[in-house]
């Protein structure tokens, strides 16, 4: 990997050093920049962003260490080799501590200078090739995170697409849940990422259905008691096959769970669990509401479609005693503002 420049600021009051410093630099190869002020040091450093600076610690004005502390806050990678008096290794501590990479006595021996210059420029490239490194790293990650995601949503549109086909007769059914669940959950402030997981629970909340006999699923008549305890059931075969989708932990929700609860209900009759308003997760109490209103104002094999307005009335009863009192109060500014039709929810 090449060096991208080769730039090496040099400050010393002491204008013979600097120039005699800055005329090997660039005999040896190096662009060095020579300055007598921490001042004008540090205006050219601001100019040049150099990685790697040679500064005197005994400047007039700013100090040397000042001028490094000022560099450390605008660059904190940058190579710094503070030059001393001979015999004075007062603020070398200091200056380490700073930042400084190296010191040097004056006289300058510029054979320790410059195997001191190299060593900081190969600290430079190291650094380089480690941000380099990381940067890759983290696209790499963001894009296969991006192709888990893809490969996730297109499992979860398979198993929203198989449960239709399994029970034709919640045709629409699943869109419509889908769509009245994020409308309410809009209304009630979710963030983006919450609404995103809030979808694929309502895609996935009946998925379970595949693995309740079809007859029960068309029959025309009103289930039995015993068919009514299978089809419950589906509720805990949706729950089984989401928590086995790989990777639906990226969602940052836990979709399995919220699609357990949908059929539980705030004053504990629900099922499969009977539990508790406190119990119940927020997004399964928005699912409970759009399954329900939904499922009575959609066609069942044994009934025809509920009229929109029994519906409301059905949902304004159940406002606190099943139903959660925020969501029925979202769904129903969500169905007011769609003139009480939730085909125009999208
Ligand atoms: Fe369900």
């Amino acid at each position: 990997m090449g060096r991208s420049s080769l730039k090496i600021l040099v400050v010393d009051d002491e204008i013979e050093i600097a120039r005699s410093t800055s005329d090997y630099l660039s005999r040896v190869g190096f662009e060095p920049i020579p300055t007598y002020t921490a001042e004008e040091a540090f205006i050219e450093f601001q100019n040049h962003k150099p990685s790697v600076c040679i500064l005197d610690i005994h400047l007039p004005g700013m100090s040397g260490i000042d001028l490094l502390k000022n560099i450390m806050k605008e660059e904190v990678d940058t190579q710094i080799i503070m030059l001393t008096g001979y015999g004075s290794m007062e603020n070398v501590t200091e200056a380490l501590r700073a930042g400084a990479c190296d010191f040097l006595q004056k006289p300058i021996n510029f054979e320790i200078l410059l195997h001191s210059v190299n060593k900081c420029f190969d600290k430079v490239d190291l650094l380089r090739m480690k941000e380099e490194y990381k940067n890759n790293l983290e696209k790499e990650v963001a894009d296969k995170t991006h192709q888990i995601r893809a490969g996730l949503y297109a499992t979860i549109r398979t198993l929203g697409r198989i449960t239709r086909f399994r029970d034709p007769y919640t045709q629409g059914h699943e869109e419509r849940v889908v769509n009245l669940s994020k409308a309410i959950a809009t209304k009630m402030d979710y963030t983006l990422e919450k609404l995103q997981g809030m979808e694929i629970a309502a895609v996935l909340h009946d998925v379970g259905k595949i693995a309740i006999p079809a007859q029960i699923l068309v029959k025309p008549s009103k289930p039995t008691k015993k068919e009514r305890a299978l089809l419950e059931e589906h509720v805990t075969y949706s729950f089984k096959i989401i928590k086995d989708i790989p990777f639906i932990d990226i969602i940052g929700m836990d979709i399995a769970e919220i699609v357990y609860q949908h059929h539980e209900r705030i004053d504990g009759k629900g099922y499969p669990r009977g539990l508790e308003e406190e119990d119940i997760l927020d997004e399964a109490k928005i699912l409970a509401v759009a399954d329900m209103v939904e499922s009575m104002s959609s066609h069942r094999p044994y009934r025809a479609a509920i009229p929109m307005n029994r519906v409301l009335d059905v949902i304004k009863d159940q406002r606190g005693v099943e139903l959660d009192v925020d969501c029925v109060d979202a769904c129903l500014k969500v169905l007011e503002e769609n003139d009480f039709d939730i085909e125009k929810i999208v």
